[in-house]
């Protein structure tokens, strides 16, 4: 017995990956399901129809056509209305679907009685790594995030020993060492620069030193429930800008990465550090989509303010789509073996505290008691 696994083409302005990848849907295949594609899904990814065809995957004309006969969708985003509206009833979708972001369809996908599952409210316990979207997606955006900054300084970043002089190496400043953090932090050492981090956790010290950079420190740790961090009380807040007012200043390249789960970014690099930043210097603003870490940010602009350049970079997965798409079809793949049952069909009983946690709407109703909430709240 397998299942009717369809994956649509995003639609999302900006979106360029797909939800599975074609060494994922071949496994997939193997295992028995069936697997079908609609044509030119993974087109902006670099994974064209013919090789899904290839690994057995049937390729669709239409999302009307793959909808027809769907048991679940496996998706990157949101569906827009018309999708919901297409989908057939009890269909299950799997997606990144940030249901705070989008409350009418969320009431929408809940209305059409199908269940959906949202990648990124998966409990971030041991067992549930692989399929967490929110940290292979996290590690492209940090990556990315850093050769975007080095693209916009006027200087090297290594040190160099030339006929012409010696060049000595930039100053990265990285502020929030999460996942992106981290990896924004390897890219720079990696590009020989001299690194520093800041994060409100100080269990982040540990992983930012490990990686040869050096961890800002405040007398404070303002670590919070599950890993993630806690709001900072108003006098902590003034050490902490105070510290990162200094690091601003002697900075080259910045990236900003802060983030707090449910809530808009903290402000951590006001109009006025900006002011007092090195000529020539770049902030990459990770945060810029949840209201930005920097005063100055303008989602989805790079704006010059004096002699610096502040990049509010959006759709950064989608910069590297063909890799964000493979570790997200990854964790895809590592999900679906929860919701598969060994006898090759759909658990119906979402007992998993992975499934329990991430299930957004079944039978009408919405799971997700934040999200609930919002919707109440409206
Ligand atoms: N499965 C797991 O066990 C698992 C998976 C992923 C992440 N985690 C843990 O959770 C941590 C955070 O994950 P994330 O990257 O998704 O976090 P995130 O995207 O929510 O936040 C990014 C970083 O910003 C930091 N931050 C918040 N406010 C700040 C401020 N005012 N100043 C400076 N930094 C601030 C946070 O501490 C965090 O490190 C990871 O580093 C990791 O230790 C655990």
């Amino acid at each position: 017995m397998g299942v009717r696994l369809r994956v649509p083409r995003e639609t999302a302005d900006g979106e360029r990956r797909v939800a599975l990848v074609p060494e994922i849907a071949r496994r997939l295949v193997k295992a028995g399901h069936d697997v079908a594609v609609e044509t030119r899904a993974g087109d902006a990814s670099g994974y064209p129809d013919r090789l899904f065809s290839e690994v057995g995957a049937r390729v669709v004309a239409s999302s009307g056509e793959l909808y027809r006969d769907a048991e679940v969708v496996v998706r990157v985003g949101m569906p827009t209305r018309a999708e919901i509206d297409a989908l057939p009833e009890g269909t299950v979708v799997v997606g990144l679907l940030t249901p705070h972001r989008f409350l009418d369809e969320v009431a929408a996908l809940a209305k059409r009685r199908v269940t959906a599952f949202s990648l990124d409210l998966i409990p971030r316990i041991t067992r549930a790594q692989g399929m967490d979207v929110l940290s292979s997606q996290a590690t492209v955006a940090g990556y990315k995030a850093m050769l975007i900054g080095a693209e916009r300084a006027p200087k090297f970043l290594p040190m160099l020993t030339t006929a012409a002089g010696t060049i000595r190496p930039a100053k990265v400043l990285v502020l929030g060492a999460g996942v992106a953090g981290l990896m924004a932090i390897a890219t720079a050492r990696r590009l020989g620069a001299i690194v520093e981090a800041y994060d409100v956790r100080r269990a982040a010290g540990e992983q930012v030193r490990s990686l040869g950079a050096k961890f800002l420190e405040l007398e404070i740790n303002a670590e919070g429930q599950g890993g993630y961090a806690r709001e900072l009380t108003a006098e902590e807040k003034a050490k902490e800008q105070e510290m990162v007012a200094r690091a601003v200043a002697e900075a080259d390249v910045i990236i900003t990465t802060a983030a707090i789960p449910g809530r808009r970014a903290p402000l951590l690099v006001s109009a006025a550090m900006v002011a007092r930043m090195r000529p020539g210097a770049v902030l990459v603003d990770l945060a810029a989509e949840s209201g930005g870490n920097c005063e100055l940010t303008r989602p989805g602009e790079t704006v010059r303010v004096g002699d610096v350049t502040i990049v509010g970079p959006l759709h950064l997965p989608s910069q590297l789509a063909y890799h964000a798409s493979q570790m997200f079809a990854r964790n895809v793949q590592a999900f679906l073996e929860l919701l598969i049952g060994k006898d090759g069909r759909l658990v119906t009983e979402y007992t998993d505290e992975i499934l329990t946690a991430s299930l957004l709407v079944t039978a009408g109703e919405v799971r997700h008691a934040p999200t609930a909430k919002l919707l109440e709240g409206r």
